[in-house]
């Protein structure tokens, strides 16, 4: 009887459209949603990293590089050989650092970007457009740029590496497009590639309707598990390891 009642009263809001009243509200209800799921991780995972600066008053982006040199000690991977790509290169300073720090002539380095800023607006503050950079000039031949949207230059570089994806290599994969979209799609892209021990960097993980809910949205839906293990700026940067 309940069920019936509550099938009902389904149906009669749909009917209705009532709630398009609310439609204004969206984006502040979609991101109080992930808010309160960002909070709820923060406190269920904040004690698991080897190491975190969080609390940290002091936020500051040129911290950065602590967080890629604890990844980089961590797994032994100045001299060893590195599958890194990297989505969101612009510029190219996280590129360079990661290819001027690892010695090994076998590690590979790409870089994917449309090279033309933002494809759709971030937050409040950054329009379409925005962060828009040239090809990094880069002379080491281990470093390979793809120009375009992921959504158009990842299926077709995923068709031609199939075999390179499964190499035994660890993957450090830095996803730094800030965007929930390419983000989801990155990983969802490289979901069958990823293997244990391979390394997630985020460097805006904190931003609850972007890098954050990408994530979340990931794990849930592929039952893939991430654990913690660097994090920098209150969790602005984070790094996990595939479980
Ligand atoms: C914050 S910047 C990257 C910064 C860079 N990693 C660094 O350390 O200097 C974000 C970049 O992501 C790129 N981007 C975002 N969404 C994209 C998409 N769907 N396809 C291709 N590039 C994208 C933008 O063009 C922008 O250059």
């Amino acid at each position: 009887m309940l069920l019936r009642i509550v099938k009902f009263l389904k149906d009669l809001l749909l009917a209705s459209r009532l709630f398009t009243i609310l439609k204004p509200l969206n984006h502040l209800l979609g991101f109080l949603f992930h808010f309160t799921k960002l909070t709820s991780w923060v406190n269920k995972n904040s004690g698991k990293f080897i190491k975190s600066d969080f609390y940290t008053p002091n936020r500051n982006y040129s911290k950065r590089p602590f967080l890629y040199k604890d990844v980089m000690d961590h797994y032994a991977l100045a001299d060893n050989p590195v599958h890194y790509f990297e989505f969101g290169v612009a510029s190219g300073v996280s590129f360079k650092w990661w290819l001027a720090n690892n010695s090994n002539n076998d590690s590979h380095f790409f870089g994917f970007d449309t090279f033309e800023g933002l494809p759709e607006d971030w937050g409040g503050f950054y329009q379409k457009g925005a962060m828009s950079h040239g090809i990094p000039d880069i002379k080491d031949e281990r470093a390979k740029f793809y120009k375009g949207l992921f959504q158009e230059t990842l299926t077709p570089f995923i068709e031609d590496h199939n075999a390179f994806l499964k190499l035994p290599i660890r993957k450090v994969i830095h996803l730094d497009a800030d965007l929930f979209t390419a983000t989801l799609f990155t990983l969802s892209q490289l979901y069958p590639y990823l293997k244990k021990g391979d390394v997630l960097i985020f460097d805006e993980f904190s931003v609850a309707n972007h890098e954050f809910k990408a994530l979340d949205l990931f794990q849930e839906v592929f039952y893939v598990k991430c654990k913690p293990i660097f994090a920098q700026n209150n969790f602005y940067q984070v790094a996990f390891e595939i479980e």
